[in-house]
């Protein structure tokens, strides 16, 4: 092995296992710049798999690139928080000063500039990822001086500090975010309570999955316990990629300790022996504390062979990168992605609670319901079901971004009202919020008494403002846009579909829809509602269906009123032919309509 094999070398630290292969080919793609076919040979090779597999892979993810790439690759987050704060202004400065288009290389192969899925940073934005790297709080300034560096050929490690700081912005902590916590603390309360006790305290807790879903985590947790077979694992979701979602990164940079107690207790209830935590690729600048933070765990014995010195309970943790597909953030799917393929959501059941990684018992959680684990090994159960609502014990911490005075995270027990949390954020003249993601619900202030819980309004977080002035029209285009790019292609209804709804948008936004369109975009959403394979498909349309029933002048405004309009301009297809013709008379057009 020598580091001048990039390849030799990544298959050698993963012992040549295939189920590391988009491991692997990040590895191989941070050395080499870019996956150039004799890199796939390669790869295959080492691994004794089909070429096929490694190439079905590197199409799938959109962080690895199967042609060069700038050797400063600069990703703009397209969120819609980020458009609100300037970020396509910024896009296009940044095109011009260093003379380039949209997803070009530069002739010298510096630099390449192009737009990425959200970033995780809709509290400190706008944002971009350089060399994955999170660069937050851009201006135009910053930009200038991007461009400078980049010029400059500056390593990264030589750009300023500042450029790379991610804030936790924690406006307000209840029980998770603002208790005291004491490392090893919640384990050895789970060692004492015994397998069953701290089952039957989870199952007493009735704590519900914070990763949308809402499941009971305690009857997962005996589920994947009482599954036959030796092997079982847990595994942390921290793929994090709904728009507007950024909890997650908090809790991974600030209360990592928990997210792995929590880890390890779900172990010792399930007798698991082996864990994983499957970071978005997004947040790679964790990726480095994290590690650090499980050595330090395992020099603590808080995680390793004899755990708090309780004999047979072994458990460690390994961390996974993800590489830019949302999909990945549903459990099947981020399991198959585990695996080193492609991540497609698999056909359910079997669950991954009895048949997930590598077939075996699986628990996936997502990362704050494995903080609330520990919270209840402390507290006990009835304790922890003491807040919030009947159905919806404990806290919730919401992602608050938009327009407000203070964007950043709310811990609120279940059941605050809206009205409460955009009285705490300051937001003013407030037209609708979005409620869970582009794949939640769009609420008007008509809706602001309702409450966040499982009962009412469901959320895994993400709580987007939208004061009176935007656009609302735009905000759903702009989510169409983002199903349609994330949409991993899988079924017809949802890979067809989200592509269809959002050519339906831009043609509406174009002026060019009718009420045609209109009823083609309900058809659109009632079919994938329908018959999409998961929940990517089932809600892709559903901000579209909201702002079109809540917010209809802003389509109206558009449409013009007539049954039905091309979707190719013809008046402007003919340009060419009257030019070659030299034809300009009123026959060479079209006409007005009749
Ligand atoms: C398209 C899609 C994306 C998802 N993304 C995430 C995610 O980023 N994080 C997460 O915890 N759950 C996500 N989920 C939900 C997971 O499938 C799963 O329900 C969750 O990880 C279970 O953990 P919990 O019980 O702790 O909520 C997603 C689901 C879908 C359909
Ligand atoms: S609904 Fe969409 S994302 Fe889900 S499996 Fe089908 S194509 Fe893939």
């Amino acid at each position: 092995m020598t580091s001048a094999d990039p390849v030799a070398a990544a298959v050698e630290r993963r012992r040549g296992d295939p189920t590391y292969l988009l491991q692997i080919l990040r590895e191989a793609q941070e050395a080499l710049g870019w996956i150039a076919p004799e890199t796939v040979e390669a790869v295959a090779s080492r691994l004794r798999i089909p070429i096929t597999r490694v190439q079905s892979a590197l199409q799938f993810y959109s962080f690895l690139y199967d042609a060069p790439r700038g050797r400063y690759r600069l990703l703009f987050s397209d969120n819609i928080t980020d458009r609100m704060l300037g970020s396509l202004a910024l896009v296009e400065h940044m095109l011009s000063r260093l003379k380039l288009k949209r997803g070009e290389v530069s002739p010298d192969g510096l630099v390449s500039v192009d737009l990425t899925s959200c970033t995780g940073m809709c509290d400190q934005g706008p944002a971009m990822l350089v060399n994955n790297r999170a660069v937050t709080r851009l201006t135009a300034r910053r930009v200038d001086e991007i461009c400078d560096l980049v010029r400059a050929r500056a390593p990264l490690g030589e750009w300023p500090a500042d450029y790379f700081r991610v804030d936790d912005n924690i406006r307000r902590a209840d029980a998770l975010l603002g208790g005291s916590f004491e490392p090893g603390k919640a384990l050895r309360a789970a060692i004492e309570r015994g397998r069953q006790g701290m089952l039957d305290e989870m199952k007493r807790s009735n704590l519900r999955g914070r990763g949308g879903a809402g499941f009971a985590t305690g009857v997962k947790w005996e589920t994947c316990r009482n599954a036959p077979g030796a092997d079982h694992y847990i595994v942390c979701n921290a793929d994090e990629g709904e728009p507007g979602t950024f909890k997650d990164r908090t809790l991974l940079q600030t209360y990592a300790g928990r997210v792995f107690e929590g880890m390890a207790i779900a172990g010792f209830v399930a007798g698991a022996e082996r864990g994983f935590l499957y970071l978005r690729g997004e947040y790679q600048f964790l990726h480095a504390p994290l590690e650090a933070k499980l050595e330090q765990m395992r020099r603590a014995r808080l995680l390793g062979a004899g755990i708090c010195g309780a004999p047979g309970f072994d458990f460690d943790v390994e961390i996974h990168l993800g590489a830019g597909a949302y999909v990945c953030g549903e459990e099947s799917a981020l399991i198959e992605s585990l695996e080193g393929k492609p991540g497609r959501p698999r056909i359910r059941p079997p669950y991954p609670v009895t048949s997930g990684y590598l077939g075996k018992p699986t628990i996936v959680d997502n990362v704050e319901t494995l903080c609330e684990a520990t919270e209840v090994a402390l507290r006990g159960g009835q304790a922890f079901a003491g807040q919030g609502t009947k159905r919806s014990t404990g806290t919730k911490v919401l992602s608050v971004s938009g327009d407000c005075e203070r964007p950043g995270l709310y811990e609120y027990p279940f059941g605050v009202r809206i009205s409460q949390v955009l009285k705490d954020c300051g937001a003013r003249d407030v037209a609708a919020v979005q409620v869970s993601g582009p794949s939640g619900v769009c609420l008007t202030p008509d809706e602001f008494d309702r409450h966040i819980a499982f009962e009412d309004v469901p959320t895994a977080g993400a709580v987007m403002i939208f004061g009176a002035h935007r656009d609302l029209f735009e905000v759903a285009r702009n989510f169409a846009h983002f199903f349609a790019h994330e949409s991993c292609g899988f079924c017809t209804p949802c890979r067809v579909g989200t592509a269809l709804v959002r050519d339906v948008m831009d043609k509406i936004a174009a002026g060019r829809g009718t009420r045609y369109e209109i009823n083609e975009l309900m058809r659109l959403h009632e079919l994938l509602r329908r018959t999409s394979h998961c929940g990517l498909g089932q809600t892709a349309v559903n901000a579209v269906r909201d702002t079109w029933q809540k917010f209809r002048p802003a389509y109206e405004k558009r449409l013009q009123w007539r049954d039905f309009s091309p979707t190719v301009d013809l008046e402007a297809a003919l340009a060419t032919a009257r030019r070659i013709s030299g034809r300009d008379d009123a026959d060479a057009h079209l006409g007005a309509e009749p």
